[in-house]
């Protein structure tokens, strides 16, 4: 597998965002609203180099039909989601590829009527979008690769390498195992 970001440089991005979340929410009641599963490791990190109060929620998202690239039929489950009257939320996700996962956690959300939401992920395929906006944050724009790692998967595998990779042929195969995913 090749690197394509280290883990030290995404060490080193995070603790910038967690910077500017900092400045941004201080004073106002964060929530940082994880979507479930790819956010895991950027949520533990970035909370962490986030000097303000805040709490955390998750949110569950995921496309069905789709390749491993292209999103299908999206459903969303808030049932996890607190009360966010009045606080202000930042989605935070592991990718924005072509944007229609948060476009519609966006949509979910307004029926919570927070007192603001905004976007952070980790990555963004900035040559992929097909939304009108832009995550508020993120941590790197990189190239229209497939990759793993940092929380994000192939066949719910990969997700706790520490850093993000772009997977070749041999590592698909064995992750696909015995589940025979293309
Ligand atoms: P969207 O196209 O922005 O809605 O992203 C859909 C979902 O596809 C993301 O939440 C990820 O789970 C997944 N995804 C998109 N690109 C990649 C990738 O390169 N590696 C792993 N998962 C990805
Ligand atoms: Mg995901």
């Amino acid at each position: 597998m090749r690197v394509l970001i280290s883990e030290s440089e995404i060490h080193a991005r995070v603790q910038v965002l967690g910077a500017q979340l900092t400045e941004e929410y201080a004073g106002k009641p964060l929530t940082v609203l994880a979507v479930l599963t790819g956010s895991v490791v950027l949520l533990a990190d970035l909370i962490r180099a986030t000097k303000v109060p805040l709490r955390v929620a998750l949110i569950s998202a995921s496309s069905y039909g789709g390749t491993r690239t292209t999103a299908g039929e999206l459903s969303v489950n808030s049932s996890l989601v607190p009360d966010l009257r009045g606080r202000h939320v930042v989605v935070l996700d592991d990718i924005f590829d072509t944007g229609k996962t948060m476009f519609g956690l966006l949509e979910t959300l307004k029926s919570f009527e927070p007192a603001s939401v905004k976007t952070a992920v980790l990555l963004w395929k900035s040559e992929r979008t097909e939304v009108q906006f832009e995550p508020d944050y993120y941590g790197f724009r990189i190239p229209n690769e497939f990759v793993v790692g940092y929380g994000l998967d192939y066949n719910d595998e990969f997700r706790h390498l520490p850093f993000v990779g772009i997977p070749d042929e041999e590592d698909l195969i064995a992750a696909a195992g015995e589940s025979g995913i293309d």
